[in-house]
């Protein structure tokens, strides 16, 4: 399942760990990705209310930054690098077995919320290509074989 939005009051307790003041938004904002693994809107509403910045602003910031994102994630994000090493070597059969087996496209996230799919351009393992990175672990000379067996043993 996606994660759910937090209520205004969740939020409201978050905030309060932080200085009312207008330098905390991206602190604020990271902690907010870090439970949610997303930016809700009722959150940026509420860190907007409470640091008294504009929510374009709020918004600006969420919006800048990589490390934060407006869409759900699933829980375990799950990186194929379509760099020219991990191409060479067989990456995009690797891509097409990880949409076969989850549903899902680049960018999205499997409907039980398990699962976001990303594609990069290099994970700077290039020596062990074709890699993908599923949550922090990095996973090289992958197969559709390998990734098929892989999958199922992190979807249980
Ligand atoms: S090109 Fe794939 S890890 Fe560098």
């Amino acid at each position: 399942m996606l994660p759910k939005e937090p209520g205004e009051k969740e939020v409201q307790e978050l905030c309060a760990g932080h200085p009312q003041h207008p330098g905390e938004l991206l602190a604020l904002l990271l902690e907010i990705q870090e439970i949610y693994h997303y930016l809700p809107p009722t959150a940026m509403k509420e860190v907007a209310r409470y640091l008294a910045v504009p929510e374009s602003q709020v918004y600006a910031v969420a919006t800048f930054y990589k490390a934060l994102t407006l869409k759900p994630q699933g829980k375990k994000i799950i990186r194929i690098c379509q760099g020219t090493a991990c191409h060479l070597r067989g990456s995009s059969e690797v891509l097409e077995t990880i949409k076969e087996v989850l549903g899902i496209a680049p960018g999205e996230t499997t409907t039980d919320g398990c699962f976001t799919l990303e594609t990069v351009n290099c994970l700077g393992a290039c020596a062990l290509a074709p890699v993908v990175m599923i949550g922090d672990e990095t996973h090289g000379q992958m197969t559709p074989e390998r990734i098929r067996k892989l999958l199922q043993e992190v979807s249980t």
